[in-house]
């Protein structure tokens, strides 16, 4: 995974632009189509500012010279200020921050994505394709009408696409993680699995990942401010790296010594919460 250790002034900045494009994706999830490419890679992410409200960290989930894509969630103050947003409008950005997803062409490659990190699955996924990679992608939700990018998933040539939802009401009741460790099972070998979705989630594959000793690039969240590694607020215990600037995107085994991993994290004010 890269780190970019020399972020130009530029991009630590916000600049703002107009929404070109809004697609409903569900009840409570839009995506927003920019005229602007900030070059950002897969796993990466961007600072969006809703001027007078608040400015939060959201995945990439597209980026090319048609435009930059996020895919959020309404979900509390900011986010539900955003979906009211009406294309033309102006917001904010700054970035691309993190580390990204790294493959290697013609590689078999299992993702793994949960709720919104189906949208940085997706922009992984369809440049994995275009590198001759064979992809086993598996979607989780809780039901589905909350499914995310499946459509776009199964367009992508070398992708099948594996489906689970909590209720059955969609491919296989019950974990994503579960629809891996069958495929894995069957004999199915991946050179490497990424992950983004809840932190939960996240843990399983972590643990897949160890039990089968297939190498995994898993993406983990932390409460971002500045998003370049000054402010400190996404330090993880005991390690004290800065998962804004040496993630969001790691390796498993460097996952795996993060002691707060899948137990807590800490909010804007430094306070632990349980998962
Ligand atoms: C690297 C990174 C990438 C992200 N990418 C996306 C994305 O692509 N799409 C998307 O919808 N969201 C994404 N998020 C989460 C997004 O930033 C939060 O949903 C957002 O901060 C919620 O803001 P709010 O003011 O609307 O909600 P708040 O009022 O702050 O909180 C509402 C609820 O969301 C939870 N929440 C707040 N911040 C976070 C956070 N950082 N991580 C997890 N839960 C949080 C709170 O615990 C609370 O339950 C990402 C977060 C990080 C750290
Ligand atoms: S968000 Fe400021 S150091 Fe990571």
């Amino acid at each position: 995974m890269t780190t970019k250790n020399n972020i130009p002034l530029e991009s630590r900045l916000p600049k703002t632009y107009r929404i070109k494009e809004i697609r409903r994706e569900t009840a409570k999830v839009q995506t927003f189509t920019f005229d602007v490419s900030l070059g950002a890679q897969p796993g990466q992410f961007i600072m969006l500012w809703l001027p007078g409200v608040d400015e939060k960290p959201m995945s990439v989930a597209y980026d090319d010279e048609k435009g930059l894509k996020i895919t959020f969630f309404a979900v509390g103050c900011m986010t539900e200020k955003l979906a009211q947003c009406k294309v033309g409008d102006l917001v904010g950005l700054r970035g691309p921050f993190g580390t990204h997803y790294e493959w290697k062409p013609r590689q078999r490659l299992a993702l793994v994505a949960g709720g919104y990190g189906a949208a940085p699955m997706y922009f992984a996924a369809r440049k994995a394709s275009e590198d001759g990679c064979k992809l086993d992608v598996f979607v989780g939700a809780r039901s589905a009408e909350h499914l995310l990018y499946i459509k776009e998933l199964e367009d992508l040539r070398g992708a099948t696409v594996h489906i689970a939802t909590d209720d059955g009401s969609r491919g296989f009741r019950g974990y994503n993680v579960e629809v891996l460790k069958q495929q894995i099972e069957k004999g199915n070998s991946f050179d490497q699995i990424f992950a983004c979705g809840p932190e939960m989630m996240i843990k399983a594959v972590s643990a897949l990942s160890a039990d089968y000793k297939i190498p995994s690039q898993l993406s983990l969240e932390r409460y971002m401010k500045c998003g370049y590694g000054l402010c400190g607020n996404c330090v993880v215990d005991p390690l004290g790296i800065r998962l804004c600037k040496d993630g969001p995107v790691i390796k498993n085994d460097l996952c795996q010594k993060i002691l707060e991993f899948g137990k807590y994290h800490r909010d804007d004010l430094g306070k632990k919460h349980e998962f």
